[in-house]
């Protein structure tokens, strides 16, 4: 198991205290003994949510992997007082990916020098936002459009990383077909590229339309590194479907997580022939106030508590009177407000639930933070 280290790095005339692991992830490639081999499912990186208090929920939850949201490569090397993406980074967290995008290759690489002295599980280089003043600049999709600028960020970033090196992309630019995104996965395989992962929609589909998982197989039947899949997992039914169609090395789930950082347990369970019981009402409940607490532990009050409110209602969606309730924790600002309000709301769903004779499956009084 990694140890770890507090290490501190500078970014231009700026230093900062980062907890970094002492032991490199490992180099090879394959699915056997390679980067993925005790890798089943990531969290997404997903910017604005993916932040360190959610990352280290998912992975206690059975996450193998998390992707931290994008990190301006620019920003990173020019000391931008604004890269919050690697606030609380914390190699102890888990196996972490560490995202960078941008469109220069010489700036890709300095970036990935000075996150892999973190020693992360990968760099991964985004190439599939669709963002527009992302793609403006020439980064994130766009990069798809132009296979040599492709390629020389690859090579760049590959030499310069001490850590194995990952690509995100989406399945093309334009209209995606399986010539074009095996074209692309080659060229990134061709640079030494040791896993991609592959959100199987074109930029111009942004969220539109759903994923078409045989481009997954059509990268997965063209190069040999490991190939994660993405795009509409929901839960195990889904994550068996996506497997046995791409037959991709790992599943990679984003927006399904948000809210519910228990679809991980779920589909563990589901892989290993284990029964799963979901969590009570309590449970979701005591798993929001965590969140709640942690973001507040990290930012204060009120701002910890404004910044979750995107998670507060994605966890209430599976509750509940949810309308209600949101309604009346949305103008919280103060933590002991919160937890008063959810205490009430708590007492009432479950009085309601044991009088209701098809009531959910019951209260185990589990505390999760
Ligand atoms: C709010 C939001 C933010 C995202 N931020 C990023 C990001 O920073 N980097 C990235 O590669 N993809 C990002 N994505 C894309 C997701 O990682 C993922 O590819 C996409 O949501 C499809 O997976 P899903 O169907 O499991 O959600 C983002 C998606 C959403 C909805």
């Amino acid at each position: 198991m990694d140890s770890t280290k507090h290490t501190r790095i500078r970014l231009g005339g700026r230093s900062l205290d980062i907890v970094a692991a002492t032991a490199p992830g490992p180099v090879s490639g394959g699915t056997s003994g390679g980067p993925l081999s005790d890798i089943r499912v990531v969290l997404a990186p997903l910017c604005g949510i993916t932040d360190a208090v959610f990352r280290k929920i998912c992975l206690d939850r059975g996450a193998d992997m998390a992707v931290t949201e994008m990190i301006s490569s620019e920003g990173l090397v020019r000391n931008s007082p604004h890269v919050r993406s690697i606030r609380g980074l914390d190699m102890a967290e888990g196996p972490l990916s560490l995202q960078i995008f941008g469109a220069d290759p010489e700036i890709m690489g300095e970036a990935a020098a000075i996150l892999s002295g973190l020693r992360p599980r990968f760099i991964d280089l985004n190439f599939g936002c669709p963002v527009r003043k992302i793609v403006n600049k020439n980064g994130g999709s766009a990069v798809l459009k132009n296979l040599e600028l492709l390629g020389r960020i690859c090579r760049r970033v590959v030499k310069e990383s001490g850590v194995p090196v990952s690509a995100k992309i989406r399945s093309g630019w334009d209209k995606p077909t399986a010539v074009g995104v095996k074209d692309i996965a080659r060229t990134i395989e061709d640079a030494g590229v040791s896993m991609i992962t592959v959100h199987a929609r074109a930029k111009s589909q942004a969220f539109s339309a759903m994923a078409d998982w045989m481009l997954i197989k059509a990268v997965k039947d063209a190069v040999s590194i490991p190939v994660v899949g993405n795009g509409d997992v929901t839960g195990p039914n889904s994550y068996f479907e996506m497997k046995a169609m791409t037959g991709c090395d790992a599943v990679m789930i984003g927006r399904a997580a948000i809210g519910n950082p228990w679809i991980f347990e779920e589909i563990a369970a589901a892989v290993d022939g284990r029964d799963y019981t979901p969590p009570s009402f309590r449970e979701r409940v005591e798993g929001l106030l965590c969140h709640v607490r942690s973001s507040v532990r990290d930012c204060g009050e009120p701002l910890g508590i404004v910044s979750a409110r995107r998670i507060m209602s994605a966890y209430l969606k599976r509750l509940p009177n949810a309308r209600e309730i949101r309604s009346k924790i949305m103008t919280c600002t103060r933590l002991g407000d919160l937890t008063t309000t959810m205490d009430g709301y708590l007492r009432q769903i479950e009085q309601e639930s044991a009088s209701n004779t098809h009531a959910v499956a019951g209260d185990t009084g589990m505390s999760l933070c």
